[in-house]
């Protein structure tokens, strides 16, 4: 299982004093150098925290593989073109919400994402779709002619007891199952941590895991090359 970092918090940060540090353009190199073999970054429409500043940069310096998460809207779908992401993961997106909620409505919003996908596509740009544990997304993400689906872990990790994390998991481990009949990759993430990051692993179709916030809250004590190395270590299991 390969580890990319989401560094929009590093952003966070900066956005707090409204300055220059710390540089989510040079946590990302840091990120790169400590084994980190994606970068992932959210351009929102509110540009809360990654900017079209972050994001030019980021795609001149990123060596491994360039994530960029983003709602499906014509400006951000434009700024996309010009900036030639490796991977564009499409997620629904909500003012007021702290962070992403939930998975896309593949079903319901089948055809505007399928012409997002085909837009990408005729740009060389691969698509990926955030969707929850559903049989029913993960085909309707199939049929959009999406490459991957990254998949919601945000309910497995808000479990409030071992029989619901399991329950989660389950669902987590035949999603994954189902879209590689599909033919889709499978990635997955959020509110993934250190702690739960083991139920994860031994998830042999999931071959990607993008993680952020655990990962800046713990490199804030024990520094950015230490969390991203412990976290590379737990990723591949061992
Ligand atoms: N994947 C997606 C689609 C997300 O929106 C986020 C949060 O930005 C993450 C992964 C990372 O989640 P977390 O910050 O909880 O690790």
């Amino acid at each position: 299982m390969r580890l990319c970092v989401n560094i929009d918090h590093f952003a966070t940060l900066r956005e707090a004093r409204g300055g220059l540090e710390p540089d989510p353009v040079t946590a990302a190199q840091i990120c790169e150098l400590h084994g980190a073999e994606g970068i992932v970054c959210h351009l929102r429409e509110d540009r809360r925290h990654i900017n079209d500043r972050d994001l030019r940069l980021l795609r001149d310096m990123v060596k491994t593989k360039l994530d960029l998460e983003m709602a499906i809207t014509d400006e951000i779908l434009q700024i996309a073109v010009e900036t030639l992401p490796d991977l564009v993961t499409f997620v629904p997106e909500k003012r007021k919400e702290l962070t992403t909620e939930s998975g896309l409505d593949v079903i319901r919003e089948a055809e505007k994402v399928a012409h997002a996908v085909r837009m990408m596509h005729e740009n060389d740009i691969e698509v990926s779709l955030f969707v929850d544990p559903i049989d029913e997304q993960v085909e309707a993400a199939a049929e959009t002619g999406a490459d991957v689906i990254e998949i919601h872990t945000g309910e497995f990790a808000n479990a409030r007891s071992i029989e619901e994390m399991a329950e989660q998991l389950e669902r987590i481990r035949k999603a994954a199952a189902f879209a590689r009949t599909l033919e889709l990759g499978v990635n997955a993430g959020h509110g993934i941590n250190y702690q739960n990051v083991h139920y994860i692993t031994p998830i042999r179709d999931i071959e990607e895991v993008s993680i952020g916030h655990s990962l800046v809250a713990r490199a804030m004590f024990v520094g950015l090359p230490t969390a991203v190395k412990d976290m590379v270590r737990l990723v591949r299991g061992f």
